[in-house]
């Protein structure tokens, strides 16, 4: 059996904005899980030098892509469709640069960044991934936002709203799909343990927040067959954040 033949026989998926900090992780979970995957990104280098690391990752194909312009998030599913057959799970990583500010202080312009950066990229994987999942008759789709999505801390106003908005959109195509097997969550996380939020982050917040093994674990979980009997809902990940 040749190996194009046994990337096409694995579990595939999409993992948007590959680069991110928790992408290196989130990327091993998916591979230990026998995944075949899409992983996209603006810096395609910084794959190409993090994949040797990576056990098993002849399955990932690495492809560039500016996630707020359709027609390149286009050519992503197209190429996954063309390597792996099938794309079973979308996920993404990509986020506009957070943005901590008093409602009073932002401009327009924070706001459409934070809509560029989070909704529409969201929204152009989704709308590029659901003709062939909804061909297939299968799907999972995985969306990514924060815990201010659905209660802002002191100046997230925008980023939650422009968060919301992706949770909001994630129980519609739930809603629109859920007769075709598609299954659509949005999973919401708390604080997340990365090498930047251990430079700020004290003891005890850090030993609150979600290890990213413990993100990735989540978002594999919602990707996978296993979790089809949750559909269309806003999953928080606040591991030991829990009042
Ligand atoms: N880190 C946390 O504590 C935390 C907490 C709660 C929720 N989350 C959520 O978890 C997800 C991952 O977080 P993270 O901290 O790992 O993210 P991150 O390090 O901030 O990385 C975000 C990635 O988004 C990509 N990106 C941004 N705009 C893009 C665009 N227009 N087109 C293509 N790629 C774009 C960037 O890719 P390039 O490398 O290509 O520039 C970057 O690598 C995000 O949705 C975030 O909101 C994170």
């Amino acid at each position: 059996m040749d190996k194009q033949r046994k990337l096409t026989e694995k579990r595939t998926a999409i993992v948007a904005g590959a680069t991110a900090r928790t992408g290196e992780v989130v990327l091993r979970t998916f591979l230990g899980a026998g995944y075949a995957i899409t992983a996209t990104t603006r810096r395609p280098e910084r794959l190409h030098a993090l994949l040797p690391q990576l056990p098993g990752s002849d399955a990932v194909q690495v492809v560039q892509a500016e996630l707020i312009d359709p027609a390149q998030v286009e050519r992503v599913v197209q190429t996954t469709l063309d390597r792996f057959g099938r794309v079973d799970a979308v996920t993404t990583l990509a986020q506009a640069g957070f943005l901590q500010k008093p409602f009073a202080e932002t401009q327009l312009d924070d706001l459409r960044r934070l809509i560029d950066g989070n909704l529409y990229t969201t929204y152009n994987l989704c709308r590029a991934v659901l003709p062939p999942m909804l061909q297939q008759g299968a799907g999972h789709i995985v969306t990514v936002a924060g815990g201010s999505a659905l209660d802002p801390g002191y100046g997230r106003s925008l980023f939650g709203a422009s968060k919301a908005a992706i949770v909001t959109m994630t129980k519609g195509i739930a809603r629109d799909y859920k007769a075709q097997g598609i299954v659509a969550n949005c999973l919401v996380a708390g604080t997340i343990a990365t090498d930047e939020a251990r430079r700020y982050l004290d003891e005890e917040a850090l030993r609150a927040a979600a290890t990213m093994e413990e993100f990735a674990s989540a978002l594999l979980y919602l990707c996978s067959a296993e979790s089809s009997g949750i559909n269309g809902t806003a999953v928080e990940l606040n591991a030991r954040e829990v009042n």
